[in-house]
């Protein structure tokens, strides 16, 4: 089994410190799109954490299943209204089996990354092709990988700077690693510090994922508003179709 990296300190703060992530604005088109693409048919959520997308697409009507590794992020889930009744399997996305087959698998918010290798990748696509009915389709949103903002020779980028949090990437460019580092205003003065390990990985590269898993890419787009993607684009929502 993998490191849990979202043990109960990340948990407990992970609503409040994603706040961005979860106002109306930035969940309504992830849940219009994904609603639409699973039709009559299920949902199921790698990596479904507190419940951020899988909640209120539930509350649209679809019936959506969840894995994920972390008891403490899975408990947050189920004390939220709804949270008890979409069922949530403990354990890892590249390999834990569910009951059932699904119109929809989707995997938001950059979490293909948290599989910090290619073969862990490759065997999450087909985990997931193994899970979804014919033409049933696969999301992932993820971030292009920023390496056009490294110079040769350095390791670190800032992506955010902020009152309350500072985030820096540190790049390892010869194993496609990133580790990124968080430092995040606690009380008063005090900042914590936290790091967590990933594997960046390439648009192109995922579609060669997919059709080592039977997989073809049907669409892919800047964001959740079907935004073009273009050579600026700094991250992409991708779907994939099983034969
Ligand atoms: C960034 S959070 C995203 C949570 C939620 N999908 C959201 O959009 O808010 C990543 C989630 O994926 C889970 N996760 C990371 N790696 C995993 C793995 N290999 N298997 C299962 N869950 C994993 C973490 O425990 C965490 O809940």
């Amino acid at each position: 089994m993998p490191e849990d990296h979202f043990g109960e300190p990340v948990a407990e703060t992970y609503d409040e410190y994603s706040a961005e992530m979860f106002r109306p604005e930035v969940v309504d088109p992830v849940v219009d799109f994904l609603a639409g693409l699973a039709g009559d048919g299920a949902a199921l959520e790698l990596g479904i954490g507190t419940g951020r997308i899988a909640l209120p697409l539930a509350a649209r009507g679809v019936r959506v299943q969840g894995i994920d590794l972390s008891e403490a992020m899975v408990t947050r889930l189920r004390a939220k209204p709804g949270g008890a009744d979409v069922p949530v399997t403990i354990g890892d996305f590249a390999t834990t089996k569910v009951a059932g087959t699904f119109s929809l698998a989707y995997l938001v918010f950059n979490t293909i990354s948290n599989l910090t290798t290619q073969d862990e990748q490759v065997a999450c696509f087909e985990n997931v092709a193994a899970h979804l009915e014919p033409g049933g389709c696969f999301v992932i949103e993820v971030g292009v990988p920023d390496l056009q903002r490294l110079p040769r020779g350095e390791r670190f980028v800032m992506f955010h700077v902020g009152d309350t949090h500072v985030g820096i990437d540190e790049y390892d460019v010869a194993r496609q690693g990133l580790v990124s580092h968080h430092l995040q205003q606690t009380e008063g003065d005090a900042f914590r510090r936290s790091s967590g390990p990933f594997r960046y990985v390439w648009p192109s590269e995922l579609d060669l994922m997919a059709r080592i898993a039977g997989m073809t890419l049907r669409e892919r787009w800047a964001g959740w508003k079907r935004e073009p993607f273009t050579s600026e684009s700094t991250k992409h929502v991708s779907v994939w179709e099983k034969a």
